[in-house]
């Protein structure tokens, strides 16, 4: 007999003789059997006739065992379920240990997020991160969906590469020097020279400027991979590894940039509500019990799902950074003192001050664009008011920065100036400088932080809870 998921089980016709697999999640009464395969949230129900079965054989039927089942599918009597199983054969794949599971966050009980994330590699098992997981793949479906049904190339941008995307300098070495004793130059320094690749190398904090080369003969490109910093901050929105989404568009200005990250963010919350609605109820539910603990003033206004509809439904709020600060600078709580960090034109936006336009001022979504030109990058296209670059920051409530993003400096002279500017040098970005010589045009794309929205269509508050393995500073156990 082919095995079925728990998934199509619980939508079949009573009737049918079923073979299912899974693990057990309680065994209530020596009756009740719930089994969870991960192919969906709900539990199969298998009810179990004790004295048709051998004794020896139910007491391994124990929480966290992986069995087999063969049993036929029947209208339930019970609540809560309108179909379930009654078992026919049971076959004990995997035992466990009911002692070991008691040190475990699988014991059937509420465990903290923060107990859970010790047990990371356990917790894919409990319902919570079941549902974060099918609500992430989810999102990575959808996304290759909404590119390919609007004309755009998956590029697979390089993880070894040489260059600096951002110049921020937070890059992890990729080397096989020996470390204990490896080669020096004339000057004392480690010779690079002689490294796999001859040159220093490192992890891709960015598939920018590669996307950039694609979409300058593909026209409409977008990356999706895994990028890394090593940014020392041990925050609930930073993680060493994250995956990150790179659309990439040429003949596009800033507004065209601005539209597509609106358009993109609508698309995959709205497929989210359609398509993952026992995940994000569960998720939804969950977070109103969190809420219900905590002091009025901490819980949410709007519950998971009403925060997915309303930003689904209404328009991005779309402000210059000038605005931005000017609106500040009226603000309550800087006039009352109450910002850690100073608000000035010029100054790098911190996170109390996005999210006090996005959660307090305007409640919705924002973009802001037209930053001062030193605090962002590079590659960023210069305004003709000779202060501000073309860049732009959606900003989400709860989240702060889920997307950034700008138009590129296309203008091969302005661009050799800014590298100038940033102190960058030429010699290794030659080969995108070369875009800027044959044929360059205007074109402009952001990066989407997957995790960020993953947190967003989830509710989890920290970003080491949307990801399966985190690494996050010395955190790389497993
Ligand atoms: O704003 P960032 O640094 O932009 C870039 O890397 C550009 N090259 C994107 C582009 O224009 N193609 O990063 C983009 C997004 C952020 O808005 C944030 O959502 C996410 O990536 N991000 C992080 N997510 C988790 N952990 C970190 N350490 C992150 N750093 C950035
Ligand atoms: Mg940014």
């Amino acid at each position: 007999m082919a095995r079925i998921k728990v998934k199509a089980a619980l939508e079949s016709k009573p009737g049918e003789e079923i073979l299912v697999k899974g693990w057990v999640r309680a065994f209530r009464s020596k009756r009740f059997i719930a089994l969870n395969d991960g192919s969906c949230l709900a539990n199969l129900q298998v009810v179990v006739d004790f004295e048709s079965f051998d004794e020896a054989l139910l007491k391994k039927v124990a929480i966290g065992a992986a069995v087999s089942i063969v049993g036929k599918l029947v209208e339930s009597q019970g609540k809560g379920q309108s179909i379930e199983v009654e078992a026919i054969e049971i076959e004990v794949l995997g035992e466990a240990d009911p002692e070991e599971i008691q040190k475990t966050i699988l014991q059937p009980k509420k465990h903290s997020l923060e107990l859970l994330r010790e047990q990371a590699h356990l917790r894919f098992r409990t319902n919570t991160f079941g549902a974060v997981f099918r609500i992430r793949h989810a999102m990575a479906y959808a996304i290759h969906k909404y590119f390919n049904d609007n004309g755009f190339f998956y590029l697979h941008s390089p993880i070894l590469t040489a260059s600096d995307a951002e110049g921020a300098g937070e890059m992890f070495r990729a080397s096989t020097l020996d470390s204990q004793n490896p080669p020096t130059t004339e000057q004392g320094g480690v010779d690079f020279s002689e490294d796999f690749f001859g040159k220093e190398t490192n992890l891709t904090v960015s598939g920018q400027l590669e996307a950039e080369l694609g979409a300058m003969a593909l026209g409409q490109v977008y990356t999706f991979g895994p990028t890394f910093r090593a940014e020392n901050s041990n925050t609930s929105r930073h993680l060493a590894e994250f995956w990150m989404i790179e659309p990439e568009i040429a003949f596009g200005d800033l507004n065209d940039d601005m539209d597509l990250s609106e358009d993109f963010l609508k698309y995959l919350i709205r497929y989210a509500l359609d398509n993952c609605k026992e995940d994000v109820e569960f998720l939804d539910a969950r977070e109103q019990k969190e809420d219900a603990q905590k002091p009025t003033a901490e819980r949410n206004e709007l519950s998971l799902m009403e925060r997915m509809e309303f930003v689904v439904a209404n328009d991005f709020q779309r402000i210059s950074y000038t605005e931005a600060i000017r609106i500040l600078e009226n603000s309550k709580p800087y006039k009352k003192k109450k910002f850690k960090f100073p608000v000035s034109w010029g100054v790098d936006l911190a996170s109390e001050h996005e999210r006090f336009l996005v959660e307090k001022h305007f409640k919705k979504p924002v973009i802001i664009f037209d930053y001062p030109k030193e605090i962002k990058s590079f590659y960023m296209r210069n305004n003709d008011d000779g202060k501000t670059v073309a860049a732009m920051d959606v900003l989400f409530p709860g989240i702060g920065e889920i997307i950034g993003g700008s138009q590129r400096e296309e203008r091969l002279t302005e661009l050799k100036q800014k590298m100038k500017d940033f102190n960058i040098e030429e010699e290794g970005l030659w080969w995108y400088l070369d875009t800027r010589k044959f044929g360059t045009a205007p074109h402009a794309g952001f990066g989407l932080g997957f995790e960020r929205l993953v947190m967003f269509v989830s509710g989890m508050t920290n970003i080491r809870d949307v990801i399966p393995f985190p690494r996050t500073p010395k955190n790389v156990e497993f």
